[in-house]
């Protein structure tokens, strides 16, 4: 323990930083290595921790100091952001290969699943020199505890639906949220492994005109912690809507000032339009409403929206940062920036919902 620095602020995340000039890679996987089990704790006291002042350089350093705390991590990656795997690394992946001035609004790692990962894993091997490029992180507890309650009975009573409409390839002409065609997705282009696995995963597909692909799962609204029990906000609506797009840009714009986020927003507003009016909710790239197939009003959005927006804590990358985070509680996403930026991620095995859990006994 005192070989090495505590510092726990007012916000996300717990800091742990190096003593007496003991900073290096080798120092601290052994020292993760030793005291696993309090990391584990703090993981789930704090929500977050983050090393910092370590010389973590590569990947590889990165993955052996999180297997010290979470020995079974996943490749299996069924996300909707492109990602390319680490060279060396077997479970280390880049965090998104979207470009730059594209942001990725908050959200818990694949909570559109019935089995996200249980614990989520960043590292910082470029740090952004430019404004932007943080990987911000909320508390969903404060989320949920935040909502209104007659919002939020709404969606206890009818939980949300997600819809994903999938193309075979990816190509410029899709949907703006279409980033991967399916064979991507599922990392094969047989049909038949795909539809075994929705069967497996709770998902209702459906095949479409050319080699078209729609996936609807329906899940709550909400989660039971794993450990506290606490009620968490878990879904991803602040990211699978289009309400989200140009109020993201617009949210950016007025923490940055850039006149180019405004602008951003703006073209969004109407691709929005087009997109919800002539294509239709249904036949998006993406898209969450209501559990009944009810839509999400866009004071219900800008709501749920605030509420994230207000708990969102902004930590600027430092290279070699490590941040462990527990993904049943709290929701990371992208600031857009310029440069250089190379952020890394990994996370544990899939998790079996609990409200799920409680179903399938
Ligand atoms: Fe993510």
């Amino acid at each position: 323990m005192d070989k090495v620095v505590f510092d726990d602020g007012e916000t996300l995340p717990l800091f742990i930083k190096p003593k007496n000039g003991q900073d290096s890679a080798e120092f601290l996987i052994n020292w993760i290595g030793e005291n696993k089990e309090l990391m584990r704790k703090k993981i789930l006291e704090y929500g977050a921790v983050m090393f910092r002042g370590f010389k973590i350089n590569e990947g590889v350093e990165f993955e052996r100091a999180v297997t010290q705390v979470d020995p079974e991590l996943c490749d299996a990656y069924r996300g909707t952001s492109p990602r390319k795997q680490v060279p060396g690394t077997e479970y280390v992946f880049t965090a998104s290969e979207m470009p730059p001035f594209y942001p990725i609004p908050q959200h818990l790692e694949m909570s559109f699943l019935a089995a996200p990962p249980r614990n989520l894993y960043f590292c910082c091997l470029v740090e952004p020199v430019g404004p932007g490029g943080e990987t911000a992180l909320c508390d969903f507890k404060k989320v949920y505890d935040e909502i209104d309650p007659a919002v939020r009975q709404k969606f206890e009573d009818k939980g949300v639906m997600v819809v994903r409409n999938y193309k075979k390839n990816w190509s410029v002409f899709n949907d703006p949220t279409q980033l991967k065609g399916w064979p991507e997705v599922f990392n094969t282009e047989k049909k038949e492994d795909v539809e075994n696995e929705c069967r497996d995963t709770l998902i209702d597909f459906s095949w479409k005109k050319n080699d078209g692909l729609k996936l609807v799962n329906k899940r709550d609204a909400f989660e039971n912690h794993p450990d506290t029990g606490d009620r968490i906000w878990f879904n991803h609506l602040q990211v699978f809507h289009w309400y989200m797009i140009p109020d993201e840009f617009y949210r950016i714009y007025k923490r940055v000032g850039q006149l180019r986020y405004l602008i951003m927003s703006w073209i969004m507003w109407f691709i929005k339009l087009f997109f919800l009016n002539v294509i239709g909710p249904m036949n998006c790239g993406l898209h969450t409403c209501y559990g009944d197939g009810t839509e999400i009003s866009n004071a219900e959005n800008k709501h749920i929206r605030d509420v994230t927006w207000k708990n969102m804590v902004f930590n600027r990358w430092k290279k070699g940062d490590i941040v462990m985070i527990d993904n049943y509680r709290i929701s990371h996403g992208r600031q857009p920036y310029t440069g250089r930026r190379s952020i890394v991620v990994a996370w544990s095995k899939p998790y079996l919902r609990p409200s799920l859990r409680e179903k399938s006994e």
